[in-house]
């Protein structure tokens, strides 16, 4: 044995082992650095244990009742920072042990009775969770209240902008009506995660190691002392089933795409090219060199960090995908990318919160580009279809037009004026607003049609803010 042995015997596990553990297993297999973060859960999860042993018997009442009290004092040693990690503590959860056994004495080294790592970890796993995940939802809320507060006041001066295709001029929307959609997206975000906390909310605490116990335990004491809704069916599935993580990481990752298109439309609207949104100060960065910069950087990185929050759950998956049941070491490699994701993506949405929320929209630049002439084409062949013209036939009426004044130079406006089959009458959709006050079918990007929808999404708001 070259390698120096961190102290020994002074594993929690290390009773068959005649030899201490290798600094080098030690600093592979330890989770402590990244899942100390789970000491809130895993106290709550020890304490329902402890309930349910007593209340079985398994445990005495002062037995008990110390415990309590010694894993109190470890909660108030963490959220006072004084809490002393020991070369030996592996994870979050033999330091806990450990210290609540240091404390109470012998009643601390009944804490694990009936009870294994395995349905320890998923239990604290899940109630992080359950904590975490609701967050990320409301900040998604957050966000959607404020682009629907930014529509509403758009709405106000019914600002109008060009709408694209293949990043080509299209036809003319509301300001209001693009804000909405990311709103759309956003709500079937939180719909999602709202689903995935519903299915995750079962206590795998009684699972043991794999297969339950020869102890009179009930699972049911523990898991209505934590608040979950269920408990466990299957001891196997309880405690090698990560579906929730990767159904987080999942929702995360498409919210994700959706920040990132998001983002990537704030870079191009705050560019000079385009110049429709000009960012506070505080929500934009400079350049070490050239002076004259104010960059997106929340816009940009809300759109390079999608790729992180996908990569986290590829390799989640990645790593489910071999594993026979039931609970191998493998599991534990799911609370970095858990973390990783649900911390980046609740920085994003604030980050995008506030940038979008101090923004100023330059209203002369959206309206121009709106009320540029090719934007109306659509309009004019809808005009002909009106009149009873094939649309097919009016596409290429409209499209010759187009041609004709690319062509020559002239505005559209003034060849359409004297078409024997367009005429003053369809000029007159040249004018500005009007292409965009034409679009009133329901779901439309018109003046029209946007109270009903602004309605619809206000209830979809108020209705994913009441669930959960
Ligand atoms: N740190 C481990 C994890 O995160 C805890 C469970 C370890 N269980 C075991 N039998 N080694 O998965």
């Amino acid at each position: 044995m070259s390698e120096k042995n961190v102290s020994e015997g002074a594993a929690l596990w290390h009773g068959r082992f005649e030899e201490g553990p290798a600094e080098a297993l030690m600093a592979y297999t330890e989770s402590l650095s990244f899942d100390k973060r789970l000491w809130p859960d895993d106290i709550f999860g020890s304490k329902a244990h402890v309930t349910m042993l007593m209340a079985v018997g398994l445990m005495s009442k002062v037995d008990g009742d110390n415990v309590l009290a010694a894993l109190d004092t470890v909660a108030h040693e963490f959220a006072s920072n004084s809490f002393v990690f020991e070369p030996s503590d592996e994870d979050i959860h033999t330091a806990i042990e450990r210290r609540v056994t240091q404390i109470a004495g012998e009643p601390g080294g009944r804490i694990h009775t009936g009870r294994s790592r395995n349905d320890q970890v998923a239990t604290a796993v899940r109630l992080w969770c359950k904590r975490e995940v609701a967050v990320v939802r409301s900040k998604v809320l957050e966000l959607v209240d404020t682009l629907e507060a930014r529509a509403t006041e758009a709405d106000a001066q019914q600002v109008r902008l060009p709408g694209y295709t293949h990043v080509q001029h299209a036809q003319p929307v509301l300001l209001s009506h693009h804000l909405r959609a990311h709103c759309w997206a956003l709500l079937r975000d939180a719909s999602r995660l709202a689903d995935t906390l519903q299915r995750l909310d079962v206590s795998p605490l009684g699972a043991g190691a794999l297969a339950g116990s020869s102890l009179p335990i009930t699972p049911d004491i523990s898991a209505n002392a934590m608040g979950f809704a269920t408990t466990f069916a299957n001891s196997l599935d309880a405690v090698s089933d990560r579906d929730f993580v990767a159904e987080i990481l999942f929702d995360i990752a498409l919210l994700g795409v959706h920040l990132s298109r998001i983002g990537e439309e704030w870079v191009l609207w705050t560019s000079a090219e385009f110049g429709f949104a000009t960012l506070n100060d505080a929500y934009a960065t400079g350049s070490s060199m050239l002076p004259q910069k104010k960059n997106a950087d929340i816009a940009e990185l809300a759109r390079g960090k999608a790729g992180r929050l996908i990569g986290n759950l590829t390799g989640l998956l990645a790593m489910l995908k071999g594993l026979p049941l039931a609970y191998n070491r493998d599991l534990q490699e799911d609370k970095e990318p858990l973390f990783d994701s649900v911390d980046q993506v609740r920085r994003a949405l604030v980050a995008l919160n506030g940038m979008i929320s101090t923004a100023t929209f330059n209203v002369d630049n959206m309206t121009k580009g709106a009320d540029a002439e090719a934007l109306v084409a659509t309009d004019l062949a809808e005009w002909l279809v009106q009149r009873g013209m094939p649309f097919r036939e009016a596409h290429a009426v409209v499209g010759k037009v187009v041609r004709d004044a690319l062509a020559s130079g002239t505005q559209m406006v003034e060849l359409v004026k004297s078409h024997p089959q367009l005429g003053a009458d369809a000029a007159q959709m040249f004018a500005p607003g009007v292409a965009v006050a034409n679009r009133r079918s329901p779901g439309a990007a018109g003046p029209e049609a946007a109270p009903l929808q602004q309605q619809r999404l206000l209830a979809a708001i108020a209705e994913a803010k009441e669930a959960l």
